[in-house]
């Protein structure tokens, strides 16, 4: 055999080099969630048909047009491809009304119409019975969100809410956030949305639709791929404020929501970590990934910035943790790993202290109505337990974000339990 010539390593080499590139090519979801390798976008008229019917009869009711399909997915077109793109999203200050700053202290107009106002645990969670959020005045929606920036989540049963009065709700408490990939409610986007993002602004929670669509793994084994301990939106310039989650189709087993304090998880750390956090930042990255312009083939990329890691609350001045395992990526100005240890940690106050959350099922009392969560995201995380089957039951809602101020630190701001004059033990 005639021994190999000098040419064939090379053109093995490219070979290789080739391969590579067409792995690459292969394994590149250039848009979508982390899962994604699904061309449909638009309406999907194949999903209408799986909508569960209490969530169709309620859109009904509420005169959408589903004839289109459901959910809509921004178009691949509209979808921004690169993340410097999807980065200059809202990227710029725009006004914000702290509504809570407006209310009554002692929120009389909306405790005192309500039928019973129950604390679900000492530091996290009220439930208001008695209560429609539709037919809630200005000045009631003022005191509900000063109630959720001390209570953190506040909660309704037996709601009667089209999509319509959620996302109106919504606007009145901020910017409604417009994602520019996630599944949306179809409603008309207004007139003059600043924005490259064309979602309506009422997001689909839908659980069975993001495994299916977008092939999430799934299995008793896999959950913690689509559950985690996380907080909505926080690599926005203006991250969330207050989040309402409508169910209108709930599991009669499973499906529950877990809260925790950032107000109380501060509240646990030494006066020492306290005083070494007060005035740091950390970098916080998106959900969804995009492009990287300069290198395309490297994979995709998450949208990152720079926020404080202890707030202060605009309403209750309160300080506040920010961190969350699934978004906060590192505290600036420390090494790597001295970031990974120390994050580490702080995720671990949230997730190990059971005292400082709460665990809400959201069974309505009344057939045919549905239940609301509102959380404020500056002062929590959450966790969407997945522990029901959805080929026997479903679990399906709308979401609509209300974004917030800009993320500040008040040197002179209280800890909760400092401000309320509680023990610091
Ligand atoms: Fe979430």
């Amino acid at each position: 055999m005639a021994p190999p010539t000098a040419t064939e390593p090379a053109r093995n080499a490219t070979q290789e080099e080739i391969e590579q590139t067409v792995i690459k090519l292969a394994n590149l979801k250039p848009i979508g969630n982390r899962f994604s390798n699904n061309s449909q976008t638009g309406p999907q008229l194949d999903w209408l048909k799986k909508l569960p019917e209490p969530a169709r009869k309620r859109f009904e009711k509420a005169g959408i047009d589903l004839s289109q399909g459901y959910p809509v997915i921004p178009k691949r077109e509209d979808i921004p491809k690169f993340v410097d793109e999807a980065f200059e999203i809202r990227n710029k200050d725009y006004p914000y009304i702290e509504r809570a700053k407006n209310a009554d202290p002692e929120k009389k107009a909306l405790l005192g119409a309500a039928k019973e106002v129950i604390h679900l645990t000492k530091h996290i969670g009220t439930e208001i019975v008695g209560l429609q959020l539709k037919d809630l005045t200005d000045k009631q929606k003022d005191e509900l969100a000063l109630l959720v920036a001390e209570r953190v989540v506040v909660f309704f049963r037996n709601q009667d809410l089209s999509p319509q009065v959620q996302l109106a709700l919504g606007e009145y408490w901020g910017q409604v956030e417009r994602h520019p990939q996630a599944p949306h409610v179809p409603l008309p986007i207004p007139e003059g949305v600043d924005t490259i993002a064309k979602g309506s602004g009422v997001s689909v929670i839908w659980r069975r639709f993001f495994t299916e669509y977008f092939n999430a793994p799934t299995g008793f084994k896999k959950q913690s791929a689509v559950s985690g301990w996380h907080t909505d939106l926080v690599h926005e310039h203006q991250p969330s404020g207050i989040t309402h989650l409508h169910n209108d189709s709930i599991p009669a087993t499973g499906g529950d929501t877990a809260w925790a304090s950032g107000y109380a998880a501060y509240d646990k750390l030494s006066p020492a970590l306290q005083k070494f956090l007060d005035g740091k930042t950390a970098i916080y990255r998106s959900a969804h990934q995009y492009l990287d312009r300069e290198n395309p083939l490297k994979g995709p990329k998450y949208i990152e910035r720079e926020h404080p890691i202890v707030r202060t609350h605009p309403a209750t001045g309160w300080k506040t943790l920010f961190v969350n395992r699934a978004m906060t990526v590192r505290i600036v100005g420390l090494e790597p790993e001295e970031s990974k240890v120390i994050l580490e940690y702080l995720f671990s106050v949230f997730e190990k202290n059971l005292d400082i959350q709460v665990r809400f099922k959201w069974q309505p009392t009344q057939e045919g109505f549905g239940t609301s969560a509102i959380w404020d995201n500056r002062i929590s995380q959450h966790n969407a337990i997945s522990d029901y089957d959805f080929d026997d039951d479903e679990r399906h809602g709308t979401r609509v974000t209300a974004l917030a101020e800009v993320p500040y630190f008040d040197p002179n701001s209280k800890s909760q339990r400092e401000a309320l004059g509680l023990s610091l033990d």
